[in-house]
């Protein structure tokens, strides 16, 4: 069946240029009235400028869809409250959010200043927090919201030069974890997308031809499944060039060691048990972890009361 957004209203940050733009288009074909937001510096997050995100707008509106441009830094809380309230004074609703907004301030972590960690921080991190928060309250609401995060496979795996960006690229996954368990009453389904794409952040990595076979609308093909009616929740899609693949966090079984044996040495002793991957499992809350070592513990003990 075909995916429509028709009747829906999307914000999608960092959508002047690459991915957001090529999200923007694609959910606007497909009936949502869109916010195309865009602060429009340059590739290190220096600058601003509202063309990119306009030059948008423009397409949408040519093409007979719905938008309307802000140039809103997502790292700053206050417009970006004022770009949610736009689009409520607009439209009444935000059913959709596509956290996208990105830069990049690459070296390797001993030439690497705090200044440059702390910024990619706070555009990746804060700026999904940022928008995350002031659309929270109205999903509430409405009963319904669909957040995309975007992650990366340099925060999941690590990247030569990219310690800030994979740091900050793991923590949005770790803000997910958290708000799926706290929007699942409130039908709000969160997602992350983990993308390969040629665009202005990685055309210098890539060859031509490389970017070419990288279209970003190959990812957003798969971004749209992360933010319809049907979408799944807390699911990390990985899409590059017509691939796509899905990334997990698993966890061994494990083992229990005794109060009166544990030491390093019999942790070393067990490495295999504890490292043994039959029965891994993708655990649905942190608290389950504690549950699992209980259930040990506890095991262990009655073990203990039979002899
Ligand atoms: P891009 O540089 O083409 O687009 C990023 C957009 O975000 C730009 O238009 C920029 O003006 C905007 N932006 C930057 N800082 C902003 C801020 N503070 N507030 C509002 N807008 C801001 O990059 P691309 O490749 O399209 O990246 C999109 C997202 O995908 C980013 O989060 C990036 O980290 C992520 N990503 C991209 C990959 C790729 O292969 N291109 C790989 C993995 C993740």
């Amino acid at each position: 069946m075909s995916i429509s957004f028709e009747g829906k209203v999307a914000i999608i940050t960092g959508a002047g240029n690459g991915l957001g733009r090529s999200h923007a288009l694609a959910l606007a074909a497909r009936g949502a009235k869109v916010v195309v937001n865009d602060l429009g510096g340059a590739r290190d997050g220096s600058g601003a400028s509202s063309k990119a995100s306009q030059d948008v707008v423009r397409l949408i509106e040519e093409n007979g869809g719905e938008a309307i441009s802000h140039g809103a830094n997502v790292a700053n809380f206050d417009e970006v409250q004022d770009m949610v309230q736009q689009a409520m004074d607009k439209w009444g609703r935000v059913d959709i959010l596509i956290n996208n907004a990105g830069i990049l301030r690459d070296k390797s972590f001993t030439k690497m200043t705090l200044d440059d960690f702390k910024l990619v921080m706070d555009v990746h991190v804060m700026g999904s927090v940022n928008c995350t928060k002031a659309v929270w309250d109205i999903m509430r609401e409405q009963n319904y919201g669909r957040i995309v995060m975007t992650t990366s496979s340099s925060g999941m795996y690590g990247n030569f030069g990219q310690s800030n960006y994979g740091a900050a690229k793991m923590a949005v996954l770790g803000l997910m974890n958290t708000l799926v368990i706290e929007g699942a009453k409130n039908n709000i389904r969160i997602n992350a997308l983990a993308p390969t794409a040629g665009t202005r952040m990685t055309e210098d990595l890539m060859p031509e031809e490389i970017v070419k076979a990288f279209a970003p609308e190959a990812v957003t093909a798969g971004m749209l499944t992360l933010c319809d009616d049907d979408a799944p929740n807390r699911f990390i899609l990985c899409a590059g060039a017509g691939g796509y693949s899905s990334a997990s966090i698993f966890e061994t079984e494990g083992c229990f060691i005794p109060q009166n044996a544990q030491s390093p040495e019999t942790v070393r002793e067990h490495w295999n048990e504890l490292t043994a991957k039959d029965n891994q499992a993708a655990l649905e809350s942190g608290a389950k972890q504690g549950e699992k070592f209980v259930m040990k513990a506890m095991a262990y003990m009655q073990s203990q009361q039979k002899q």
